[in-house]
């Protein structure tokens, strides 16, 4: 199946039926106690309510600006039967992930939610004509997890590691109970015939390690005869977390560096020889980039980071539930309600960027030119459920990036200008560039 028809067939066609209204917290929860905040009682922002389509187009990617100016940066939005609290902007998404931490950490149940993510194209590289990249980033980063999980990697071309970005990928985008099975079948094939080479004393790998601590706890549970459930180091586990490291950790990751190239081509005075190119021919040289190397390249650094918060990969976060009954910007929100932490709102918000809908590095540099920190820097969202794989993810984009712009320059197609190339999102749980092709010219 071609890109194309995978996009096609990408998206929220099942969920036209379901329709959507917002309002404000008023009309959602009754008041219940004097210290409560008086809510207005007449705040419905679309009597029509919204087709869930349009809505996660506008609502997450710019509306939030305008809601949020209407009504205050905690609002609610019906979807179907579902209340769900949106917070907008990085001083609310911070008091609630951060400030309360505990009381905004639950995840809800949507078993329809994965169906929204972005789909999987196929294609090749071929280094002097343009070529799309998703296919090539996916294999590349995936990689990475094999790796950790199996110390080993695949050969591009090898028909198995196809297949199984190929599931991995459709997982993400569909809730395909076959591709499931088939994914499961296949990491146990795969992985759990480690079994057989296990070595004490050589572990080599996280699949290694998860599976002596299962022997050991299953020799403890023999030691003192006792019949105990095993909850955490057995066999279903096992499958569960590689399969959601490969799932988290791969489109992710992939999708920022193709934002990172398209951004490049668009702004080649940002990638030349006189920054990041620049830079990487003063610190690194011809060597391999190591991770060391990114301290003393604020320049980098900084365009990386700025790759993350323009692209903007995970726009909505994934959704929380609060755990306990608890007060909000002076707004009672009940135990179990679902929870939306705009992060688009967070990484836009006009009171923390200078340019917030610009390509703009500088937001990570002081007049010195060197990398500043800034709070509300949040692509892997905040608190306790923040991203698992984040220092994972940041070493990755600064060596896969660097090396990248240490061999090639990268430029649009022949027949394309930079003024061609849109950096307008698609739409989808992660945020990736439109389909493009771009020429990746050889320096040495
Ligand atoms: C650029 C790359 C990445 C971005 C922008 C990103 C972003 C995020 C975000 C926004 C969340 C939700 C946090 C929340 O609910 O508050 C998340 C969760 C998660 N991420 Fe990442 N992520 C990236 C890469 C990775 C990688 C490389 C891995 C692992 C190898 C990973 C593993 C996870 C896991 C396991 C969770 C769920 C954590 C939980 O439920 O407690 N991510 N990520």
């Amino acid at each position: 199946v071609g890109l194309e028809t995978l996009l096609q067939n990408t998206g929220p066609r099942p969920f036209r039926a379901l329709k959507v209204s917002i309002n404000t917290l008023n009309s959602a929860w009754k008041r219940t106690g004097s210290q409560r905040r008086s809510f207005r009682t007449s705040g419905i922002l679309s009597r029509q309510p919204l087709p869930v389509t349009k809505l996660c187009f506008s609502l997450f990617l710019s509306v939030e600006f305008q809601l949020s100016k209407q009504y205050g940066p905690v609002f609610s939005i019906q979807m179907g039967p579902q209340k769900t609290v949106v917070l907008t902007g990085y001083e609310t998404v911070k008091e609630a992930l951060v400030n309360q931490a505990d009381a905004f950490a639950d995840r809800p149940i949507i078993p329809m939610f994965q169906e929204l993510a972005q789909g999987f194209g196929e294609s090749y590289l071929c280094i002097g004509n343009p070529f799309e990249t998703t296919t090539i980033m996916n294999a590349a980063v995936a990689n990475i997890i094999v790796a950790l999980l199996l110390d080993k990697r695949f050969d591009y071309e090898d028909p198995t590691y196809i297949r199984l970005l190929k599931l991995v990928n459709e997982n993400i985008r569909l809730t395909i109970k076959q591709n499931r099975d088939e994914l499961f079948a296949f990491i146990n094939a795969t992985f759990i015939k480690h079994l057989r080479d296990l070595d004490e004393n050589d572990q080599r790998s996280f699949i290694d390690s998860f599976l002596i601590q299962q022997q050991e706890v299953m020799e403890s549970f023999k030691l003192e005869k006792k019949k105990k459930t095993n909850a955490y180091f057995h066999n279903e586990n096992l499958k569960a977390v590689v399969a959601n490291l490969f799932g988290a950790g791969v489109e992710t990751t992939s999708t920022t560096l193709r934002w990172g190239l398209l951004l490049m081509m668009k702004y080649p005075e940002i990638q030349s020889e006189l920054k990041v190119q620049e830079e990487i021919a003063k610190v690194v040289g011809s060597s391999q980039p190591r991770i060391e190397h990114r301290t003393k390249m604020p320049y980098t650094d900084a365009v990386v980071h700025e790759i993350q918060r323009f692209a903007n990969i995970v726009p909505t976060n994934l959704p929380h539930a609060t755990a306990t009954d608890v007060t909000l910007n002076g707004y009672f929100i009940p135990k179990g309600t679902h929870i939306i932490p705009l992060l688009s709102s967070v990484l836009h918000d006009e009171s923390q960027w200078e340019k917030p809908h610009k390509f703009y590095p500088e937001h990570f540099l002081n007049s010195e030119g060197k990398f500043v920190k800034r709070d509300a820097f949040m692509p892997f969202s905040a608190g306790r459920r923040a991203c698992l794989g984040e220092t994972l993810a940041k070493t990755e984009l600064f060596l896969f990036f660097t090396s990248l712009l240490q061999g090639f320059t990268f430029q649009p197609p022949p027949g394309t200008s930079q003024e061609d190339l849109d950096l307008t999102p698609a739409v989808g749980l992660t945020t990736s560039p439109m389909p493009h092709q771009l020429c990746a010219l050889p320096r040495f």
